[in-house]
């Protein structure tokens, strides 16, 4: 288990570049599951999850090749429907694979997701929205194992909650139903907009994604494509939050601002100087960051996977913040951490308030997960002396080179082995 070590000191200055979305790129590898042949996708990030989900593909039959940032994926005409436990429990998003098994084989086994670090994180809606398009679920020692056994068929589906996952789990297997589907209260975030892209190009034909009305016309068959991914804005990010943190100046180049309108609003009232491009961001950080109060929301709110690092620059506000989280029941966890750097901070169901001081100091912390990982090495750039961050593998799931990248910004940090 590596660890990586920053020692806090000067401004960050440069401009990083940012690579395709995680959470983007996992869901299009998925997504080629519903058409047999050779798939393409460019701008994927070099990242663990990647070659999680690479294994759950594998493991259903197909052959992945990366070239550097490019995957090239050949689906088989008779996919294995099933993803099992161990595969499931390293990669959460497996979930994912219900829908389109479903679709092209009318099978699919695929062990129970359960909880991970940042909740329960429950799968009822993904299962109920399959259903109305005539899926049959059965829970059996830890796996669901669905079945249609007169096909999938178009329905009206009303999502009580705007989840990323049912969104996606719904979209992929409706794209090859009979007739027409149409999802009210979808997910908004970019990344869906960008899987539909995908999916039209492959042949599918759905209207509105990204607004709070899709239209699936289902299709007989889907046929392979070549796809960009969309840049991470939740890389972005985490970089402008790393120069504003350090009180510095970072650009990051590749990214598109529109995708991270809320959270550059609150860089702004916390008195960061923003500058914005087409596909740029330049953001310059104040000494002390004023105090600013924020709730994490699906798109376009606040992005819940943005909150650690918007906390770790309020902790050294001059003033007092309050954050509220409206996604994740235990997104919280990683304060503690921060706690022991000495910030100080209490929390109240799914509320935080944080008095911000002046200085933290390094000390040894955990990263309890990706986004919170990421935020307590940036909460290290401007601590005394220095911070071990331990179990960065939950970092290597999201983040290509985040050590090198944060060093080329002039960051004094380096990876260690335990
Ligand atoms: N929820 C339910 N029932 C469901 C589905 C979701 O109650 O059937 C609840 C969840 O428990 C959670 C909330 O709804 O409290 C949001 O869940 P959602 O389904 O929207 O999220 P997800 O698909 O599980 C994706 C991202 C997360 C990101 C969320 C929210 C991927 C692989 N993961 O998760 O990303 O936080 O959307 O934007 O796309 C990360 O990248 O670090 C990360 C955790």
């Amino acid at each position: 288990m590596d660890q990586i070590v920053v020692t806090g000191g000067g401004p960050l200055e440069g401009s990083v570049a940012v690579l395709g979305a995680k959470n983007a790129a996992l869901k299009q590898m998925v997504a080629m599951l519903l058409a047999p042949g050779t798939h393409r996708l460019t701008n994927v990030p070099g990242i663990l999850d990647v070659e999680l989900m690479g294994r759950v593909l594998d493991h259903i039959g197909a052959e992945c090749d990366t070239d550097g940032h490019s995957l090239v994926v050949e689906i088989p005409d008779d996919p294995r429907p099933e993803a099992p436990l161990d595969l499931v429990r390293q990669m959460r998003a497996s979930i994912i694979v219900l829908g389109p098994l479903l679709a092209r084989t009318g099978t699919a086994s695929v062990a129970f997701p359960g909880g991970d670090d940042l909740g329960a994180r429950p799968i009822d809606l993904h299962l109920a929205g399959l259903r109305s398009l005539g899926a049959e679920f059965e829970l059996e020692h830890g796996t669901v194992v669905g079945r249609a056994p007169n096909g999938l068929t178009g329905a009206e589906i009303d999502l009580e909650f705007p989840s990323v996952g049912a969104t996606e789990n719904i979209l992929l297997a409706a794209v090859l139903a009979r007739g027409e589907t149409v999802l009210n209260n979808p997910a908004r975030e970019p990344e869906i907009q960008d899987l539909a892209t995908q999916l039209n190009g492959m042949g599918a034909s759905i209207a509105g994604a990204g607004t709070s009305r899709m239209t699936i016309q289902g299709v007989p068959t889907l046929a392979p494509t070549s796809h960009r991914v969309v840049p991470d804005r939740l890389e972005a990010g985490t970089y402008i939050a790393a120069g504003a943190i350090s009180r510095g100046r970072v650009r990051v180049e590749g990214c598109l601002p529109e995708h991270l309108r809320m959270e550059l609003k609150k860089l702004s009232e916390a008195g960061c100087e923003v500058k914005r491009g087409d596909d740029w961001i330049e953001v310059a950080g104040p000494d002390r960051p004023r105090p600013v109060d924020f709730a994490t929301l699906p798109f376009p709110g606040f992005a819940t996977d943005m909150q650690p690092q918007m906390v770790a620059l309020l902790a050294f506000a001059e003033g007092t913040s309050v954050v509220t989280e409206n996604l994740y029941d235990a997104r919280f966890r990683y304060l503690g951490e921060l706690m022991r750097m000495g910030a100080d901070v209490s929390t109240e169901w799914q509320h935080a308030v944080i008095r911000g001081s002046g200085r933290l100091s390094g000390c040894p912390v955990l990263a309890p997960d990706i986004r919170a990982g990421a935020a307590l090495v940036l909460a290290g750039l401007r601590a005394d002396g220095y911070t071990t961050v331990s179990d960065v593998q939950h970092i290597d799931r999201g983040y290509e080179g985040f050590v090198d990248r944060l060093a080329s910004l002039g960051a004094v940090i380096e990876r260690r082995s335990a």
